[in-house]
Parts: structure tokens; C-alpha cells; sequence
């Protein structure tokens, strides 16, 4: 139907005749000429109709934006002047002779060279179909592509079988609720879609299928931010006989094959490498962002004896942290700033963000502000004036409280200073997280009750096996992170091969013999007909496509996909269905729905 691409016109074309077909970016009538920006994926073309193809220009008067057309015309050169070097065809124009209109168009809901956020993003997602017009997704979805194409390349080469698994099937723990799925044949039975492929791929291991990968979909019923999707795609690895040094080696030569081909961008060779306590003891984070030269200093040492019961306290508890956090010229801080960022750690349970300025340091506390300064002794002072390096001008925060509170809260707040202050270097820092425990407290927080921190299959480190039984807290996995700039994009482990240490894996988990044999029976029973040692991975592409792109959350990078509380805006999904779908299920709703007629949700 069309001889060209329009945003692919250019000066080679000058004198053709071409046929373009797209969508009406804009109309300009100027003194008896009409001038039609004609838009489709690959950009747009000026089309310009003169009253002496008559025809077409009583056609083109009544155009309007996002009519779609089909143009036939000459190619020419722009007068000088009106050339626009801002657009890849703008030294030239098309001469319309022949205007087809395939179709006419409501006023869209929004401009198109609109910026992602001068329109609720609620509206975008409604009528997602314009919004997907827009150059900016379109370059998204299409670098999107190009990554996958390049990971897939990358993997074929590496020998990687891709191989498809079920979408109707057992649960899969992975630390989220599940999303079911009725059984019509099986009243009163559900499928669960996966929450990954692990169990499955661990499988394919078993069946000697070597190396496996698939871009899969995931599906996770949990509380939603800007990383995280109820339904997602990872591109999920499994090898044998593989270990972690092999298979992290084969991983980064990926990345890195992804980032030159993709963005000509250089990644380190090896990538660096930090143990989860370290990355917990200086960023407060298990995916610390090194582009941002901040870190944590503990300082419970010093704290032990003060008069500050705030921060004597968690000094002397084993299970608290006192720690802080030094910002160069961070003396120019207001205080309503330094109010601000202590409402901020409150949201991650801070009780209070105490801090010291420091305006000059060789006056000794002469030369510190700060309403704690009283409780502290001059040794304590000058302790932490050296540990944290500071400088006049600077500002040391600090936080003290249970270690999880204050790593987590401290953790953000060095994010959060990063950004506010211009400190994030610019540049593509990855990183691997290792050594994790095997198990973390569960929820509840009782002791000796334990969840996994990876998943339950997780292999512990050999050397630790003994740890098991005697200190399950201290037992370390052989589980990995990968981390690229503050986010988690990707997470893995070596698995556990024999029914012995899975069982007793198990067994610290709270899961019994019962349970284990009816929720994860067929994996028990396939680890006693031959298992080979194997071990994989599985990135978060969504979230690895969000920052090739700089896109700010992962929904920019999907063509369609759910807002905030889970729900589709476009297709109004989820919805009620009808008696009798839900009679053939045999299912009977207990009380009814919370949905308005029309079928929004009530708040
Ligand atoms: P994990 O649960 O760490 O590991 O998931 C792997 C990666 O998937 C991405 N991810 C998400 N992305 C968007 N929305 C979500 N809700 C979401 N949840 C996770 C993250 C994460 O690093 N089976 C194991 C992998 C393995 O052991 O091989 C697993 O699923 O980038
Ligand atoms: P207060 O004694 O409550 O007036 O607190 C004195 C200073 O300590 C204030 O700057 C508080 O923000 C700070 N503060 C209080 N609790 C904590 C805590 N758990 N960690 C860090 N600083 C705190």
C-alpha cells in the first residue's frame, strides 16, 4: 500500500513519487496552502497540498488530527528557510497529488506531543491505543524488542534451549500470593498461574536438558510500585553442571554483549562483586546504587555509654544498629529540609533523624549544631567526626533503632539525598550481591520461625550445611543478585540436588512432611531418579528494558499494563462474569462484589 516509511523520507528521495500512509500529527492552512504532518511509527512527513490538484486539496481541507490518510505525491525540496533541523525529514517535503481518507477520528482524548507526565497516567491507560502513538512509547517498545532480540541471539549462541512451560499449574512460592484459576472440569479445584517457571525449569534439568531459557511471563499478586507489575516477563535461565563462578561468568558476558550492541555502552569486565553484609552494613540496601557516593558508618561502638537512651538503647541490643550517614555541604540544608527528609524516614519507621552540622571543625563542639550534641561526650564527638570523614560544611545524620528499620531507612535516605543533592553519577553500575542467608525471621518476627530469603530451593553454601541445624540465621545460600544502578534486575541461585538437604530445607521452613509431599511431592520424587547439579537465574526484563530506556516506572515499557491496584482501565479487567460461568465452576460468591454498575471499582 505504501512505498515508504514517512519518517524515513529524506534528500535521496528528492523527484520520486512515494506513497505514505499514517496518521494526521497536524493541519496548518497558510495562505492558501495546507500542510499535513503525516505521523507513523517511524516519524513524521510534511505533505503539502496546493489548490491546483484540486481535488485532493478540498480532501486535505477537511482533515483534522489523527484522520489516517494515504498520500501520493513528489518528493522536494524544502524553500530556503523553512528547512527544520529538529526533524529527520525536515529538509524535505511531499507534494500531495492523490489523498485517500481511510478513515476519519473522533478529537483524541490528549495531544500527542504530549510528555508522559502532563496527562494522568489513568487516562493514558484508558485509551492506551492513542498513548501508544506517541513517539516516545513507540521507542520504548521498539528498544524493547531489540533487546529481546539480542538476549535471544545471545543465549542460542551459548547454547540455551528455549523451552515453554505451563501457565495453568500448581503454585510456585516465590513470596507472593497466588492468581487462580477455576477448574470446570475439577469443581472446586484451582490452577494457579506461575509465579515463575523454578519448579518447571528445575525439571528440565532433571530431564537432562542441559541449558534452558524462556521470556515467560510471571504473575504475582502483591502490593504494586513502580518496579513491580502483577503480571511481568522474565527471562528465566537454568543450567547443570554449571556452578555460580560459570554461570554469574555467562550472565555479565550477556549483559555486557547487551549493553554494547544495544546502547554502545562498555560494562566492567568482571562485574564487581559485594557480600549481602556488606552491602546491608554501608548502603542499607541488598541492591545499593553505587553511583551514589554516600555510604553508612556504624557507629554503635561509640554510642554504648551516652545519656541518649535513643541511641544507648539499639547500641547495645545485638538485634540494633546506630549508624550514620555523612553529607558533604549538607550544612546548607534548611530546617524544613531536614524536616522534610525526617517525615521521610518515617514512612520506613524511623522514630527521628537526629544529626550534627558540622560548621567548623577545629573548634571542636564549639564548631557542631545540633539539639543531640548535649548528650554526647567529646570522645564519642571526636569518634564520629573521624569515622565519617566530615568536613566544615558537612551534615552527619543518624539513625538508630532495630537493624532492619535503620538499614531500611537510612538506605533510602542516602537514595534519596543522592538524587535531591545531584549526586548520582552518571554511568552504568553493576554489581553483584552474594552470599545471602539461607533464611530471614518470618513476618511474625518469632524465633526459630523462618522464611526463605530467596526460595525454598535454594542451595546452602556446602561448607555451611552443618549451619542448618545449629544456627539456621547464620547459614549462608548460594544465591545472587545481580544489581544495576539501585535496581534488582535480576535474581538466581544454585539449587538444591539431593532429597536430603531439601527435605530438611523444608523441614526450617515449616513446611512438614505432609505439606512438602503434596505441594512439592512430584519435585522430591524427581530428585531420586537422577538429578544433576544445576543452578539458573531470572531477570526482570521489564525492569531492565525500564532502564535501558530511562523510563521512570516498568509500565512505560509495556504496551498494556495495570495500574496501581491491578486492574486494566482499557479492557476493565477484572470483572464479574456471569451465574452461569460461575455455576459451571461451582463456585458461589459469599457476599457480593464491590463493584459499581459500571463496573469501576468503589473506593
Ligand atoms: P525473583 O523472584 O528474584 O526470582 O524474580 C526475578 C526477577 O524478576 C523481577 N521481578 C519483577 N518484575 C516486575 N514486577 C514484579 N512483580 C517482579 N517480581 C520480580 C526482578 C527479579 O530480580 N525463580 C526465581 C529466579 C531463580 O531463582 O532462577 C525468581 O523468580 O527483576
Ligand atoms: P528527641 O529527644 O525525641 O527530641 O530527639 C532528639 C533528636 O533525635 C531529634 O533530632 C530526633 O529526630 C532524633 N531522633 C529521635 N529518635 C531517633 C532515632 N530512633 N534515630 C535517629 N534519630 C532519632
Amino acid at each position: 500500500m505504501r512505498s515508504h516509511y514517512c519518517g524515513h523520507i529524506n534528500e535521496s528521495h528528492i523527484d520520486d513519487t512515494v506513497t505514505l500512509c499514517g496518521w494526521v500529527h497536524r493541519r496548518r492552512d497558510h495562505g492558501g496552502v495546507i500542510f499535513i504532518d503525516l505521523r507513523d511509527r517511524e516519524g513524521i512527513a510534511q505533505v503539502v497540498f496546493d489548490p491546483d490538484t484540486e481535488a485532493a486539496f478540498a480532501l486535505a481541507e477537511s482533515v483534522r488530527n489523527e484522520y489516517v490518510l494515504k498520500v501520493v505525491g513528489r518528493v522536494r525540496q524544502r524553500p530556503e528557510g523553512t528547512e527544520n533541523p529538529d526533524m529527520p525529514t525536515g529538509r524535505v517535503e511531499v507534494l500531495g497529488k492523490e489523498l485517500e481518507i481511510f478513515n476519519r477520528a473522533d478529537t483524541p482524548p490528549f495531544m500527542l506531543d504530549i510528555e508522559d507526565d502532563e496527562v494522568s497516567e489513568e487516562h493514558r491507560l484508558r485509551y492506551r491505543y492513542v498513548d501508544l502513538r506517541r513517539p516516545a512509547m513507540f521507542q520504548r517498545l521498539k528498544l524493547r524488542s531489540e533487546i529481546v532480540r539480542v538476549l535471544r541471539n545471545s543465549l542460542d549462541e551459548k547454547g540455551f534451549l528455549d523451552i515453554e512451560t505451563p501457565m495453568l499449574t500448581a503454585a510456585t512460592p516465590e513470596g507472593a500470593r497466588d492468581y487462580l484459576v477455576p477448574s470446570r472440569t475439577h469443581p472446586g479445584q484451582f490452577f494457579a498461574l506461575p509465579q515463575s517457571p523454578q519448579l518447571f525449569k528445575q525439571l528440565l534439568m532433571m530431564s537432562g536438558m542441559d541449558r534452558y531459557y524462556q521470556i515467560v511471563r510471571c504473575f504475582r499478586d502483591e502490593d504494586l510500585r513502580a518496579d513491580r507489575q502483577p503480571e511481568f516477563t522474565q527471562l528465566d535461565i537454568e543450567a547443570s553442571f554449571m556452578d555460580e563462578e560459570e554461570l554469574m561468568g555467562l550472565m555479565e558476558e550477556m549483559m555486557r554483549e547487551l549493553f554494547a550492541h544495544v546502547l554502545e555502552e562498555t560494562l566492567p569486565n568482571p562485574f564487581p562483586r559485594m557480600s549481602y553484609a556488606e552491602a546491608m552494613a554501608r548502603f542499607g540496601s541488598d541492591k545499593p546504587d553505587l553511583r551514589i557516593p554516600l555510604e553508612l558508618v556504624d557507629v554503635a561502638d561509640l554510642m554504648q555509654e551516652v545519656e541518649f537512651k535513643v541511641f544507648a538503647g539499639p547500641a547495645k541490643d545485638p538485634k540494633g544498629r546506630v549508624t550514620a550517614l555523612r553529607l558533604p555541604q549538607g550544612g546548607e540544608l534548611t530546617r524544613k529540609e531536614i524536616d522534610d527528609y525526617t517525615q521521610y524516614v518515617g514512612i520506613y519507621g524511623a522514630k527521628g533523624l537526629a544529626y550534627i552540622k558540622v560548621n567548623e571543625l577545629a573548634k571542636g563542639r564549639d564548631g557542631l549544631q545540633s539539639p543531640i550534641l548535649k548528650f554526647l561526650p567529646d570522645a564519642t564527638i571526636d569518634g564520629i567526626m573521624q569515622r565519617t570523614g566530615a568536613e566544615d560544611g558537612d551534615l552527619v545524620f543518624f539513625g538508630a533503632d532495630k537493624a532492619n528499620i535503620v538499614s531500611e531507612a537510612l538506605g533510602a535516605l542516602r537514595v534519596k539525598l543522592g538524587h535531591d543533592r545531584g549526586l548520582v553519577e552518571r554511568g552504568w553500575r553493576p554489581l553483584w550481591v552474594v552470599d545471602f542467608p539461607m533464611f530471614e525471621h518470618d513476618a511474625s518476627g518469632t524465633e526459630g520461625r523462618w522464611t526463605a530469603l530467596h526460595h525454598p530451593f535454594t542451595a546452602p553454601k556446602e561448607e555451611h550445611l552443618e549451619l542448618l541445624h545449629s544456627d539456621p540465621g547464620a547459614c549462608l545460600s548460594r544465591a545472587y543478585d545481580m544489581v544495576l544502578n539501585g535496581t534488582e534486575v535480576g535474581g538466581g541461585s544454585q539449587r538444591i540436588y539431593r532429597k536430603e538437604v531439601q527435605q530438611e530445607v523444608f523441614d526450617k521452613l515449616g513446611i512438614d512432611e505432609y505439606e512438602a509431599q503434596t505441594k512439592f511431592g512430584f519435585l522430591l520424587d524427581a530428585l531420586k531418579y537422577g538429578c544433576p547439579p544445576h543452578g539458573g537465574i531470572a531477570f526482570g526484563l521489564d525492569r531492565l528494558v525500564m532502564l535501558m530506556t530511562g523510563a521512570p516506572s516498568i509500565r512505560e515499557v509495556m504496551a498494556f499494563p495495570k495500574t496501581q491496584s491491578a486492574a486494566c482501565l482499557l479492557t476493565n479487567a477484572p470483572s464479574e462474569v456471569n451465574p452461569t460461568q460461575l455455576r459451571e465452576l461451582g463456585i458461589k460468591l459469599r457476599a457480593k462484589p464491590k463493584v459499581a454498575a459500571g463496573g469501576t471499582e468503589e473506593e
